[in-house]
């Protein structure tokens, strides 16, 4: 059996908004947030839903690989930043495309979520449930930030990625002897340091509840936290995948890592002492869209010609929860 992505998509909002406009809002340089995260613009909504995003980015994914939306049985979308409640967005992505035979729903692991979401849909196919899946990174993060803070408002942007996964009985050999597979998969949690990167959505209220809590609906993050746990964690999870999938960082064509900061990635291309021309990174003028990144990067490589038959790919996400993973895959 092999488990293999056979389309992929992207939606970014059209308005860019440039570190120098961003010098307008708060008291920051283009100097400062390009030496700090590699960060030149990013792309803010002006209507775009996580779920119009997602239905944009899904319709491409689907037309490269040649299917229908009737034809889909699972749409899973990861994110953290949903316009609605109820109904989630998958269903709302579900209604949009016309994807009338899918199950559907949301998962939110943060900027892991792309990953975690994957990893779900190939669970799902490896147990012979479903035959493929709808899978998708969607963020409006621009309304959860606090557009007069600016240790937090320069970092992030808006956009969709989505991979279409499919099942087939046969296994697929490249012509460099590799198996297209999902090798394997790694995925964690440390939920004691939730708070060094949160966001709240609303307090407990009703009507027995006679004093009103006040919260700040706006990110809320320890920079240098995040930073710390992300240059100690994604190593480790990668070397733990490699070491499961019983290969080396040579065995590794690309490393597509979430794309929070380039010091982030530069600092885990050293620990794993691994080229740093393996390392893709587009959030120079995109940012930081936290699940959505490593599907929008994805599809821009494979778009690009940039991803041949058999070459393997490990990608990494992590953040709030805090939560972390990597997956190795042939593609
Ligand atoms: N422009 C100018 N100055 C700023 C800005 C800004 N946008 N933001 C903060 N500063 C100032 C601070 O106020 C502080 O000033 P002070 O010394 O007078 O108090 C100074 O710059 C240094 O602030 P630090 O927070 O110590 O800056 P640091 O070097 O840690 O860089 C950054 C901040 C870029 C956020 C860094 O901590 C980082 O990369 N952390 C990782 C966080 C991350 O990537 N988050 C993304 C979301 S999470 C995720 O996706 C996993």
């Amino acid at each position: 059996m092999t488990i293999k992505i056979t389309g992929t998509g992207s939606a970014l909002p059209e308005k860019k908004v440039t570190n120098f406009d961003l010098q307008e809002l708060v008291e920051t340089s283009d100097e400062w947030i390009r030496e700090r995260t590699g960060i030149a613009e990013r792309r803010i909504s002006t209507g775009d839903t996580v779920a119009t995003l997602s239905a944009k980015a899904c319709s491409k994914a689907l037309e490269m690989a040649g299917k229908t939306a009737e034809e889909v049985d699972l749409i899973l979308v990861a994110t953290c930043s949903p316009e609605m409640l109820l109904p989630c967005c998958a269903c709302q992505v579900q209604d949009i495309i016309g994807a009338s035979n899918a199950a559907a729903f949301d998962l939110n692991a943060a900027c892991s979520g792309f990953l975690f979401a994957l990893n779900t849909a190939y669970v799902y196919m490896q147990a012979g449930i479903y035959k493929n899946a709808l899978v998708i990174g969607s963020e409006v993060l621009s309304k959860l930030v606090d557009w007069s803070d600016r240790g937090t408002c320069v970092l992030f942007g808006d956009g969709a990625g989505a991979a279409f996964v499919e099942a087939s009985a046969e296994d697929i050999f490249r012509d460099n002897g590799r198996k297209v597979s999902m090798e394997c998969m790694v995925q964690g949690s440390d939920g004691t340091k939730g708070m060094v990167l949160s966001c709240a959505e609303r307090s407990v209220d009703n009507a027995f509840i006679a004093e009103k809590q006040t919260i700040s609906p706006y990110i809320q993050m320890n920079g240098q936290e995040v930073y710390k746990f992300a240059t100690r964690q994604v190593p480790a999870c990668i070397h733990e995948a490699l070491d499961k999938a019983g290969i080396t960082v040579e065995d590794v064509d690309m490393f597509v890592l979430h794309q929070a900061n380039v010091r982030i990635i530069e600092s885990v291309a050293k620990r794993l002492k691994a080229d740093i021309s393996k390392f893709p990174m587009n959030l120079d003028k995109i940012g930081n869209m936290s699940s959505a990144t490593i599907p929008v990067l994805l599809d821009e490589l494979n778009r690009g010609g940039r991803i041949q038959g058999g070459d393997r790919i490990v990608m990494s996400g992590f953040g709030a929860g805090l939560t972390y993973g990597a997956t190795v895959i042939v593609w």
